[in-house]
């Protein structure tokens, strides 16, 4: 039995609701412990997609179980539409969801303050996904948050959240924003909240008394650790830690019973939003956006593109400490004729062991490639390693040599059956 951490490697939308669902058929119990709904996860199944933003991507999979950890930040308005979105699409959504009392919630006025900053911040602004996410976490660190526990008691929530809708209209009014209404307010929340009372248990318990039970974990990082809020390129970046470390601050599981770090990431590079990105590309971007690929699952923005990062990648390895590595996407590079890859950055005319911390100085990086020949060939229809073409075998093994970690699973396609494990 194995309890494992997924990470994303990169800047986000690696892959990781695929690899999660493929991986859920072995796993018993499906684990979210950051973000929040600025997660856009696709999963095809079947004929059907799905693009999970806040309930774990377990949910597909009859008999498994869901949990939204502590860590996460949730929405009780979206997170109804989304359950219910689901139960439109035949999901069941029942008892295999669980959710944690000491979620923080979302709420209208953090929308509203996550546009205003942005807005306020012109050319320097952040690119965030809108979904109010940073506001929210700021609250939690502020210790002015309300948390589901405070939904699942309507008169103590009515009374916290008039003082926290008083002080958000006077941000937002000095914003030159428009206020929200306390009673719209509160009457969808407590709509949503009722609706999400059989969901909510202390998943501190729940989780432990799975591991008491051996029951295997899978948790689902969300983001990437460049978004990290210690780790990621600051101030580009999310507002939680992305990173391995996060699942066990996130959920209540202790760090050692935590048994594996997959690092999940893209066999080239990209980034919503805006900083720093030293291996962003047009011709690669033009490439992928001609093929349909690359538009958010979350806001639908078209994603900046760039060559694989290998000077990233080591970092995250190390930061994550990824164990194993799924490399997908691998066949968005079939018709490339030569490939490249950063092995390092140099900057002011020394090769610089690790990103510098400022995002100043990385943006100044320049990117020193290595040429990988293409392999012209598609690869969707591969269903083993030694069915790739040479070319492409040699590009992931270089790619997982340049990380560190063993290579476990390489995607070349985004249906479940276009997963090949080594
Ligand atoms: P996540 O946020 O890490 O779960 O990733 P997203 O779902 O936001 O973005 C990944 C995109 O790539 C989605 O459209 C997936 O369906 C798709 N995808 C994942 N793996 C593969 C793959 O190996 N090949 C192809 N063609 N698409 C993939
Ligand atoms: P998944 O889980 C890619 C990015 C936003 C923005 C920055 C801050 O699908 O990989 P936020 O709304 O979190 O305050 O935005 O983080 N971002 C993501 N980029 N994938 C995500 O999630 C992201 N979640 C946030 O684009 O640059
Ligand atoms: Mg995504």
């Amino acid at each position: 039995m194995a309890n494992t951490v997924l990470v994303g490697a990169q800047w986000g939308d690696e892959g990781k609701g695929k690899i999660i669902d493929f991986l859920t058929e072995k796993a018993d119990i499906v684990v979210r412990s950051q973000g929040g709904n600025n997660a856009g996860h696709t999963v095809l199944a079947g004929d059907k997609k799905y693009v999970l933003h806040l309930i774990p991507s377990g949910i597909l999979r009859p008999g498994k179980q869901c949990v939204i950890g502590n860590g996460v930040v949730l929405d009780p308005v979206a997170l109804v539409e989304e359950i219910e979105g689901l139960r439109g699409q035949g999901v069941a959504v029942g008892s295999n969801l669980v959710i944690s009392d000491c979620a923080h919630l979302v709420m209208p006025y953090h929308r509203a303050l996550d546009s205003a900053k942005e807005l306020a911040k012109g050319k320097n602004k952040i690119g965030t996904t809108g979904r109010g996410i940073g506001p929210t976490y700021g609250d939690k660190v502020a210790r002015t948050g309300l948390r589901l526990a405070d939904l699942m008691q309507p008169e103590i929530f009515a009374a916290k959240l008039a003082t926290r809708v008083e002080e958000a209209n006077a941000q937002l009014k000095a914003m030159g924003a428009e206020a929200v209404s306390y009673k719209a307010i509160l009457d969808a929340s407590l709509a949503a909240g009722e609706k999400l009372r059989p969901h909510v248990v202390n998943s501190v318990l729940y989780l432990h008394k799975a591991l008491q039970a051996k029951k295997e974990l899978l948790f689902e990082g969300a983001q990437g650790t460049f978004l990290d809020i210690d780790h990621g390129t600051y101030p580009y970046v999310t507002s939680s830690n992305t990173t391995a470390g996060g699942a066990a601050t996130g959920s209540g599981v202790p760090p050692h019973r935590i048994d594996t770090v997959l690092g999940v990431m893209k066999a080239y590079t990209t980034r919503v939003g805006e900083g720093p990105f030293p291996t962003e590309n047009s011709e690669i971007a033009d490439l992928l956006h001609g093929m349909g690929r690359e538009f958010g699952a979350t806001t639908g923005r078209a994603r900046r593109c760039g060559w694989f990062d290998a000077v990233s990648t080591r970092y995250a390895a190390m930061v994550n400490g990824i164990d194993e590595i799924a490399i997908t996407n691998l066949d968005g590079l079939d018709t490339v004729e030569t490939i490249k890859v950063c092995v390092d950055y140099q900057l002011d005319g020394q090769t610089v062991e690790v990103p510098p911390s400022d995002y100043q100085r990385l943006s100044a990086c320049q990117p020193v490639y290595i040429e990988m020949p293409g392999w012209k060939t598609p690869t969707d229809q591969c269903k083993t390693f030694a069915e790739l073409p040479k070319a492409a075998q040699d590009y992931a093994r270089k790619i997982a040599e340049l990380t560190g970690g063993k290579l476990l699973i390489v995607s070349v396609g985004a249906h479940r059956d276009q997963t090949i494990v080594l």
